[in-house]
């Protein structure tokens, strides 16, 4: 029996709209930083981090992770993401995920580091399509809220994707976000949002469409060109995440430098904050602030943003950000 469609409206967005979503970035989009973008400029729908289900602990999802699952963090639906392989392994998370709050569950079939992994996990399932055939009914089966899967566009062949559609349809899940990059190619080359396309009109699933959205122009052109329904931004956001605003007013224009900057100071000065409260010790706390320096790749800045790279304490990352004019 075909499980699609047994229960309409499970989109966690209002129909209709165009979602503009947060990705899921392991060691990078915690609670805090979600937080800060919820406040200042609100995603319309945030993902937990990669959440790594053991095959082998009873527990299946580690303390820290159970913290974070909820249905929602500051009235913006949650999507709790797992990471794993084995249908019971994945099962038993999905329930203990729901009895902890969660109320949409996404699988992640893209992760290229699964690959290196003794059980294929995230983007190497795309390797064992016949355990997808098998993981994904008896995901929907338990699953109660929205069930989505963040995909690549295959293990290294970039159209394996359009192969996987009628299992995906078929399986019930409810909406697609497709990062059309191979598992095997990682972070090279460009996304290639032609295959986008050709994905949104040989299904009839919801595709989200993600990877290398890094100016309003380029989502609203991503968003006419290939019919997807909504727009997930990863790196861009984490660089500039006055990025969601720019999307939803596109007769707003790109800020000047002056605004760029201060924006930018805000934004580093409230995260400082928000990972002093979420952090133990100055080290960690200093850790994470640089991860983020990573993705900011505005030019005007790249001297100070080397030093911050540097700093030794929060003081002196402090006096840097101050520098940012
Ligand atoms: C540091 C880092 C961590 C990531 N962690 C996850 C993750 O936990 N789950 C996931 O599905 N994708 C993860 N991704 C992939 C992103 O969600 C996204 O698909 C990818 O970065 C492409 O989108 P972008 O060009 O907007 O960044 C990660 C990417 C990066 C760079």
């Amino acid at each position: 029996m075909s499980l699609a469609h047994a229960e309409p409206n499970r989109l966690p967005w209002k129909e209709g709209s165009c979602p503009l979503m947060l990705a899921p970035m392991q060691g990078v989009t915690n609670r805090a930083l979600r937080s800060l973008l919820i406040e200042t400029v609100r995603p319309d729908l945030v993902f937990t981090e990669f959440m790594r289900v053991s095959g082998v602990s009873r527990k299946r999802l580690r303390k820290s992770d159970l913290r974070d699952i909820a249905a929602e963090q500051g009235g913006v639906p949650l999507v709790v993401q797992l990471v794993g392989y084995g249908v019971q392994p994945l099962v038993s998370a999905a329930l203990l995920a729901q009895e902890r709050g969660a109320v949409h569950i996404n699988l992640n079939v893209g992760c290229p580091f699964g690959r290196m992994t003794t059980s294929p996990t995230g983007g190497a399932l795309l390797q064992h399509p016949e355990t997808l055939r098998e993981l994904l009914p008896e995901l929907r089966r338990v699953i109660q809220g929205s069930f989505s899967v963040k995909i690549r566009a295959g293990y290294d062949d970039p159209r394996q994707i359009l192969g996987l559609l009628p299992l995906l349809e078929g399986s019930g899940v409810d909406f697609l976000v497709l990062h059309p990059r191979t598992v095997v190619q990682q972070y090279q080359g460009e996304a290639d949002h032609g295959l986008t396309s050709e994905v949104v009109r040989a299904t009839s699933l919801p595709v989200i469409a993600n990877g290398d959205i890094r100016t309003a122009a380029g989502g609203h052109r991503l968003l006419q060109q290939t019919g997807a329904v909504g727009l997930m931004l990863g790196r861009g956001a984490i660089a500039d995440p006055t990025l969601f605003q720019r999307l939803r007013n596109p007769d707003q224009p790109e800020p000047d430098k002056s605004e760029r900057s201060r924006a930018l100071r805000r934004y580093l000065h409230a995260l400082i904050e928000g990972y002093a409260e979420l952090f133990c010790g100055e080290k960690q706390v200093l850790d994470k602030l640089k991860k983020t320096l990573l993705w900011m790749d505005d030019p005007e800045w790249q001297p100070i943003f080397r030093k911050m790279k540097k700093a030794r304490g929060l003081e002196q990352f402090r006096q840097l950000v101050d520098e940012l004019v």
